[in-house]
């Protein structure tokens, strides 16, 4: 089905392409990673067909090489995002994502009650499952799991 004559998104000379992201988590993924806040020339491509996802999204930022913990803190939405670096418009090397042990300032704590909720404190977790995504509070230690999971 692919055809690399006619990518859905223009090939990129220098940068990153993160493939297979779900659609419905692309703009958590540019947030996350502050695209939206970075000079690169960004090209993005969503509800794309994939086998795997249904509909994925890929996101292409030229002139930009990340970090492992940069990368993995998007792991919670996007548990299979691939990432191709590219030089000379060539792909020199593939990572996957990996599910970090720890997680700050990114998911809000389940608990109303809890200090992050409610003052200026980042909320920070350590990821008690990796598999299934869930997150147990540094502060009230109450677990924040998958389906009520919330992006600040
Ligand atoms: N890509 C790009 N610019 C390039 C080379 C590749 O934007 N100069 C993109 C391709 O569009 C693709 C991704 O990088 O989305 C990976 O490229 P490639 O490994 O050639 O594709 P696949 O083999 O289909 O990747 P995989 O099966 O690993 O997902
Ligand atoms: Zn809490």
């Amino acid at each position: 089905m692919k055809d690399k004559k006619h990518l859905s998104v223009s090939a990129i000379e220098n940068g990153t392409v993160i493939d297979h992201i779900p659609a419905q988590n692309l703009f958590k993924v540019i947030s996350i990673l502050g695209l939206d806040r970075i000079p690169n020339q960004i090209t993005f491509g969503t509800n794309l067909e994939s086998q795997r996802l249904g509909r994925k999204a890929i996101v292409k930022i030229a002139d930009k090489y990340f970090e492992r913990e940069e990368i993995n803190r998007i792991a919670i939405v996007a548990p299979h995002a691939k990432l191709n670096i590219i030089r000379d418009y060539e792909v020199v090397e593939k990572m996957l994502v990996e599910v970090p042990d720890h997680i700050t300032g990114i998911v809000r704590c389940v608990n109303p009650k809890c200090i992050t909720n409610f003052e200026n404190v980042a909320p920070k977790f350590e990821v008690v499952d990796k598999k299934n995504v869930s997150l147990k509070c540094h502060y009230c230690e109450k677990i924040t799991d998958q389906e009520h999971m919330e992006y600040r």
